[in-house]
């Protein structure tokens, strides 16, 4: 949520507008209500800020220019304290000399008492953001201290809540100040020219050398590199690292969408979680976990934390994890994990799934379970982010970056990285399922080319999208790892085409929502293999009948040759044979294909849906 870019350069080629622009472009996923800049101008600090999309800031930059400067920041804003007005958007400026202007990711939660304290002194407001608090805040400190660093660390001393601080000042040009305390800041180290960003994204088109932050410090960039202080004022280094992706994975590739391209990306987003993760003999190797056998052997529960699309591949990892270990694995809602009195202890294994490593929610509940004593492991997309760090250990999913704010290829990825460690865990513990680890991971292999014939197949979904455009109402219905699947089909559908959907489990139907068919209303059903156990696929095939009885317009997604659900079915969607487990890695496909589809039909921002950032540091 909001999106931060900071740049120094020691010349004006390649001026620091440019560069903040071009990061903005790339961060807008993470907000997309205001989008602002701010750059040193000889004794003063320039500021152009428009409320709605970064386009509009272009306008605004086009009618009214910046001057060249070597040093900048900008921001993209996902509205918390005060409306997505021009007024509330970032940059801030402190001070009543406009020398200083600060930009903001997160909320400070004191604000409203340092607010008082300000106003008190006669401070006058042109906001209603916690931001321009701050602002005020560090031009007072700047004026006795006459050094940004020092300011901020005066500063930052004052502040709760959560918070990614970028600040510059017009007597301190070559400078940006930064600081991250429970929100994500990522440093870019270039020649001449050193970046500061939300994520790597920001700079990736100048810079693949990168480093992290840990919680509580401070960076100070200039063209000569970038210094790192912990809040307290002692020394501190951050950790070098490479991007191994470049800008071209952050881009659109030749698709209208960025969505579009990250479905299409989904085989590789599952090949390349799997890559590297067995060894010459087919045994499962993750010594990147950094927990010993013991810890994990003595594990006896599993809860899962996790929200939105990540919290269903949770659901969907539950089923084959317990099913391989035979440990006991719940799934929470990250935000409610920490309000149930969770029972957690030293023999407690708690994963947290998130693709960006930086959700509040997943953060806040991953430190709760440490608190608790439990080992924490963070399945995670995103390197260098805030949950790995805050984890006793991290499997990194390897989807490459994930723009469009609807999460597609990784959900893909997480189901398959927790698949890994549940197959690990089992192979570990050598009960009955550990010999079939290799087998299952054989099959696993063989799950992007399936994803690649059935995305070759998405035509026939793509036309009912379009056709489906003035649908108000799809329920999506799903049994076994096919509940989980269709809730993320209904959530896809909320969030990309704002129509009203629901995801249930099947069985669930009887008890209550059957009463919601009425001619006409599509449904999506979700069948099992005709191989399944427990005689799931012929429950389901009934499931069918009830409501085609009742008049529901039949979506069916079945296993390619199920000739058993043609009868019941207006139309039906076949993907390639797999077993049971992990049939969801392919069924999920056409729903998010479906959703993109009738997302476009309807003329909306597929990329970028109202009211949603992606990454979402707020709690
Ligand atoms: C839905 C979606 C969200 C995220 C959720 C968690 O399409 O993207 O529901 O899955 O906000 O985000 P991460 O995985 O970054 O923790």
């Amino acid at each position: 949520m909001c999106g931060i870019v900071g740049y120094v350069g020691r010349t004006l080629d390649g001026t620091a507008l440019d560069v903040v622009m071009e990061g903005l472009a790339r961060l807008e996923y993470r907000g997309y209500d205001s989008a602002g800049v701010a750059l040193v101008d000889g004794d003063h600090v320039e500021t152009r800020k428009k409320s709605g999309k970064l386009a509009n800031l272009t306008a605004e930059l086009a009618a009214h220019p910046l001057p060249p400067s070597t040093t900048g920041i900008g921001h993209t804003r996902w509205a918390t304290h005060g409306g997505p007005t021009d007024g509330n958007a970032h940059p801030h400026r402190g001070g009543k000399d406009g020398k200083l202007a600060l930009i903001h990711n997160g909320i400070i939660e004191n604000f409203h008492a340092l607010k008082q304290g300000l106003l008190a002194a006669g401070v006058e407001f042109t906001s209603e953001t916690d931001t321009e608090v701050v602002a005020h805040l560090l031009a007072a400190s700047y004026d006795e201290t006459h050094d940004l660093t020092d300011a901020m660390r005066s500063v930052v001393a004052r502040l709760e809540g959560a918070f990614t601080l970028l600040v510059i000042h017009a007597d301190q040009p070559g400078v940006v100040v930064g600081a991250r305390r429970n929100s994500p800041l990522v440093v870019g180290l270039g020649e001449d020219a050193n970046y500061l960003g939300s994520d790597v994204a920001a700079f990736i088109g100048h810079t693949r050398h990168a480093m992290e932050l840990a919680q509580d410090q401070i960076v100070t960039i200039t063209p000569d590199g970038a210094t790192v202080i912990n809040f307290d004022g002692t020394p501190a280094e951050g950790k070098a690292y490479e991007v191994t992706w470049d800008a071209a994975a952050a881009e659109k590739g030749g698709y209208a969408t960025f969505m579009e391209k990250e479905i299409n990306d989904q085989p590789h987003a599952v090949a390349d979680t799997l890559l590297g993760r067995t060894d010459a003999s087919g045994r499962l190797v993750l010594d990147e976990l950094r927990i010993s056998e013991e810890q994990l052997k003595a594990v006896d529960r599993i809860t899962i934390v996790a929200c939105g699309t990540a919290a269903y591949a949770g659901m969907t990892a539950k089923y084959a994890i317990e099913h391989w270990t035979r440990i006991p694995v719940e799934v929470a809602l990250a935000h409610e994990f920490r309000y149930c009195d969770p029972i957690v202890n030293e023999r407690t294994l708690v994963v947290s799934i998130s693709q960006s490593g930086e959700t509040m929610d997943t953060l806040m509940a991953v430190k709760h379970a440490r608190d608790l004593g439990a080992l924490t492991i963070s399945i995670c997309n995103t390197h260098g982010s805030t949950i790995p760090r805050e984890s006793d250990a991290v499997l990194y999913t390897h989807a490459g970056p994930e723009i469009a704010v609807a999460s597609t290829k990784a959900f893909l990825a997480q189901i398959t990285a927790s698949y890994i460690l549940g197959l690990y865990l089992a192979q570990l513990r050598g009960g009955s399922f550990a010999d079939d680890a290799q087998a299952v991971m054989k099959e696993l292999a063989e799950v992007p080319g399936k994803i690649e014939t059935l995305l070759g197949r998405m035509g026939r979904v793509k036309e009912i999208a379009k056709f489906m455009a003035d649908t108000r109402s799809v329920l999506f219905l799903g049994r076994h790892v096919g509940y989980p699947v269709a809730m993320e089909g209904a959530l896809k559908l909320k969030e990309l085409a704002y129509i009203h959907a629901e995801g249930f489990a099947a069985g669930e139907l009887k008890h209550g929502p059957i009463a919601l068919i009425e001619p006409g209303q599509p449904v999506f059903v979700i069948v099992p293999s005709p191989t399944s156990e427990h005689g799931l696929h012929g429950k389901v095939v009934s499931n069918i009948q009830e409501i085609r009885a009742r008049g529901a317009r039949t979506l069916v997604i079945a296993e390619e040759g199920d000739e058993s659900v043609v009868p019941f079915a207006d139309e039906v969607i076949s993907v390639p044979a797999t077993s049971q487990l992990l049939a969801p890695l392919l069924t999920v496909v056409p729903l998010q294909v479906f959703a993109l589809w009738l997302s476009t039909a309807k003329g909306l921002d597929v990329d970028q849906p109202r009211n949603l950032a992606k990454s979402v540091t707020v709690e």
